[in-house]
């Protein structure tokens, strides 16, 4: 049986755990070949070993100055174009009221969350434009439309992600290139290891959040739908 996305590349950022690990095991079990990246150089070798295909682990600390360029010019190099997927997954996500904000969370949300993903598809666009074709999916997040207390530079930064994929989707309209957003309500991962949701009575509890693989499920039935249909935005909630 032929697999949807055989002969397909896909470039996934935040692939050691979480959703982008989800997302790199869908897509590969569709027959992509994964392009992992993270900072954990460990947990992407073990992941590509598991994965086949021609799996490769990119470590990279995609908020060091010039990483994306450089990350972009290894994948250029590697699969002698761009990937024919893309999805930003790498982000952090800090919980403080605002006048308990600190300079680091504020910082690595901005670098991790907003200018990452923004560099990365600006370093590879232009090769997918050049080909006609691509998909470059942007996990944002209920918090790039809603704001809650303490969400203040989780939600900002999130906010801005969603600003960017509309106006990459409006740039990339008619090219072949298409940019899909979605955007999960809580999902369990170790994200929320450092919040104790389940101690924690304002948050939710680990069982009422959504599973990484319903994320990644999203992702691969946006990047699986045929040319002429652009998957502009997901947005997956708690049933
Ligand atoms: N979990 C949720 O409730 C939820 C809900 C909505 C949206 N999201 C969004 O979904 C995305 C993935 O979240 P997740 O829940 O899967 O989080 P996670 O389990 O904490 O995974 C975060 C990923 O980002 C990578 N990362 C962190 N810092 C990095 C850096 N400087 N350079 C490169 N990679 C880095 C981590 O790998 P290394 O540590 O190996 O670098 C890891 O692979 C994020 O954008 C998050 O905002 C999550």
């Amino acid at each position: 049986m032929t697999r949807a996305l055989a002969g397909r590349t896909a470039l996934v950022t935040g692939a050691s755990r979480g959703i982008g690990e989800a997302t790199a095991r869908a897509l590969a079990a569709l027959g992509a070949r994964a392009l992992l990246v993270a900072r954990h150089a460990a947990a992407l070798d073990r992941l590509a070993g598991e994965l086949g295909h021609g799996a490769l682990a990119l470590a990279t600390d995609l908020t060091e100055s010039g990483a994306t360029e450089r990350l972009a010019a290894r994948v250029l190099a590697a699969l002698d174009g761009a990937p024919d997927i893309m999805v930003h997954a790498a982000g952090s996500f800090p919980l403080a009221a605002v006048e308990a904000t600190t300079d680091a969370d504020l910082d690595l949300a901005l670098a991790l969350n907003v200018a990452a993903p923004l560099r990365l598809t600006r370093d590879l666009l232009g090769a997918m434009r050049a080909r006609g074709s691509g998909d470059v999916v942007t996990i944002g997040s209920v918090a790039d439309r809603t704001v809650f207390p303490g969400n203040a530079t989780y939600a900002a930064s999130k906010h801005a992600v969603r600003a960017v994929h509309e106006t990459l989707r409006m740039e990339t309209r008619g090219s072949g290139v298409r940019a899909t957003l979605v955007s999960p309500a809580a999902t369990d991962t170790a994200l929320w290891d450092p919040h104790d949701p389940d101690a924690a009575p304002h948050l939710p509890s680990r069982t009422e959040m959504l599973r990484a693989a319903d994320v990644a499920d999203a992702v691969a039935w946006a990047v699986t739908r045929p040319a002429h249909l652009d998957v502009e935005e997901i947005r997956l909630a708690r049933s």
